[in-house]
């Protein structure tokens, strides 16, 4: 994320709610944000998957890149926002870009970047059981992968467990053993052996008889489905999947202006979506008149997929949660449920933005684990966002700390709890109780005077300065730039260093 600024169009003004605010997310990395309520932190990651409310939000510039794309390159086409005064602003937008931009970021939330809720039970639908909302969730991401298991399952042969066998063979290590056979049997969707074949591994020695004993239960699991139909289909489902991916990067080469490399694009987009209407047809009409045919085997597999994941974030009677519906389950287990709709898709970046503000403390340890589960085993990025600096302390490799819609300060976990430099930040940290100090009679908790700014008119300079105790004339003047003052540890404060944050050029102030 570089540059960027969020704004919402209010009747009483603009608020500012990020500013030029930049960050990135390593691979499989937990990275923390915290601040203060009101902060930007929630703000930060729906512009994140650009799912700022429009009206009257809108992001106004800068660049969100997920998996190398960025997100946001056809951002000045989408709307030009003319502003008069702070409560006379005028924006035309531009319906038909709003259109593409929704469509591409369509094949982004939720594949590439999956997100996770304070209230579960509002992001859940509450007439839909929970079994068809994950089922629902996992079609909508995964209809090639599950085109491709089920030829494989369909086409399986003896040699192909006999592979698989001897691998596991080798492996003196049962948790590699197990990852082996997990893996394996979700390749070849057929997720229900997993265990059978556990048992039959860790009970016999015998080759033969193991390879014996487990093609037959493969070959049970068959449905002898007509290949052909789940050939057409992986091959539709795949030009859907490759025409997203042509489209984003058409849009990243728009905002190069690389016209070699879009005159190319654009003519295998228009030769994939000419092959695409006519399978779209065809498929289509064979689906409505063959549903049960097409799309059975789809749902068959879902069905089993959606209850691997109830189970993966150990939901207890994960069965029976599948036939309820949102309001019979404990808040623990919607937000568990939650999670294993975000997982339906591996996706490479998990947001969780206070996942577990609304949850009993046991139940919030046990999301915790679930979450730091998740990162260790799918090396998924999260962005963990939270008040709690325990949590954080808890969770993540590495922190943001925000103020009025900008980062202040950036480091490693334990650089900021050994050696916080910003002021805000060292407030935060003397603000929250700490066991080794409670026989102490001078500890005394220390709150930041002054409360979060107004973001309509925040303050000018150092937005933090009518709050610090160490500011000094040039910080309600200009604003201090976030820089590296050691390695890793980014701090924007002018008790470390004199430069001074340009501001970005664009008409929105
Ligand atoms: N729909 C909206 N309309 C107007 N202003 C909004 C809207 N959504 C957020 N804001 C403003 O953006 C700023 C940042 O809000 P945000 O929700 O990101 O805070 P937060 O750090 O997540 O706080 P909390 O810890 O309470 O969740 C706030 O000043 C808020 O008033
Ligand atoms: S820049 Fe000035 S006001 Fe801002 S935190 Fe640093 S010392 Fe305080
Ligand atoms: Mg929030």
């Amino acid at each position: 994320m570089v540059g960027l600024k969020t704004r919402f169009f209010t009747a009483n003004g603009i608020v500012k709610a990020i500013d030029n605010l930049s960050l990135s997310i390593k691979t499989g990395e937990t990275f923390g944000l915290v601040g203060e309520s009101g902060s930007g932190k929630s703000v930060t990651a729906t512009s994140i998957m650009d799912l700022i409310p429009d009206p009257p939000g809108r992001i106004v510039h800068g660049s969100v890149y997920v998996d190398g794309f960025n997100i946001l390159s056809d951002l000045p086409k989408l709307a030009k926002i003319r502003v008069k005064s702070e409560k006379d602003v005028i924006i035309k937008r531009n319906k038909r870009a709003i259109k593409r931009h929704g469509y591409v970021l369509s094949g982004i939330r939720g594949s590439k970047v999956a997100m996770v809720f304070q209230e579960p039970y509002l992001s859940l639908n509450p007439v839909i059981t929970i079994g068809e909302q994950i089922k629902e969730a996992i079609l909508l991401h995964n209809r090639r992968s599950i085109a491709e298991s089920l030829i494989k399952r369909e086409t399986l042969n003896k040699e192909d467990v006999e592979k698989m066998i001897d691998n596991i063979m080798s492996q003196p290590d049962l948790l590699t053993r197990q990852a082996i056979i997990h893996d394996w049997c979700l390749d070849y969707g057929i997720p229900d052996l997993e265990t059978p074949v556990n048992d039959l591994v860790n009970n016999s020695t015998d080759r033969d008889f193991i390879v014996r004993e487990a093609t037959e239960m493969a070959f049970a699991e068959r449905e002898n489905l007509n290949i052909d139909d789940i050939l057409t289909a992986r091959d539709y489902y795949k030009n859907v999947d490759d025409l997203h991916e042509l489209n984003l990067r058409k849009l990243e080469l728009e905002s190069t202006g690389n016209e070699a490399g879009l005159a190319e694009i654009d003519a295998r987009i228009s030769d994939l979506e000419a092959s695409l209407r006519s399978e779209f047809f065809s498929y289509r009409l064979r689906l409505k008149i063959m549903k049960r045919r097409y799309e059975k085997p789809f749902e068959v597999v879902a069905q089993r997929k959606a209850l691997e994941l109830l189970r993966q974030v150990n939901i207890a009677g994960a069965e029976r949660v599948m036939d309820s519906y949102p309001h019979e389950l404990s808040g623990g287990m919607q937000q568990r449920a939650m999670i294993a709709m975000a997982l339906s898709s591996t996706p490479k970046i998990l947001i969780a933005d206070e996942p577990t503000t609304a949850l009993d403390v046991t139940t919030q340890a046990q999301i915790l684990d679930l979450i730091r589960d998740v990162n260790k085993r799918s090396k998924t990025s999260v962005l963990f966002i939270t008040h709690d600096l325990a949590v954080i302390a808890e969770m993540c490799d590495r922190v943001g700390v925000m103020y009025g819609g900008n980062l202040v300060e950036e480091a490693p976990v334990r650089e900021i709890f050994k050696d916080a430099k910003h002021p805000y930040t060292t407030g935060l940290l003397n603000s929250i109780p700490r066991a080794e100090r409670r026989f102490e009679k001078s500890a005394r908790l220390e709150s930041i005077p002054g409360t979060v700014p107004n973001l309509i008119s925040p303050p000018t300079g150092c937005r933090f300065h009518p709050r610090c105790k160490f500011k000094m004339d040039v910080c309600g003047e200009k604003k201090p730039k976030l820089i590296e003052i050691e390695k890793d540890h980014r701090v924007a404060c002018f008790l470390y260093s004199d430069e001074v944050e340009e501001e970005p050029k664009e008409e929105v102030p």
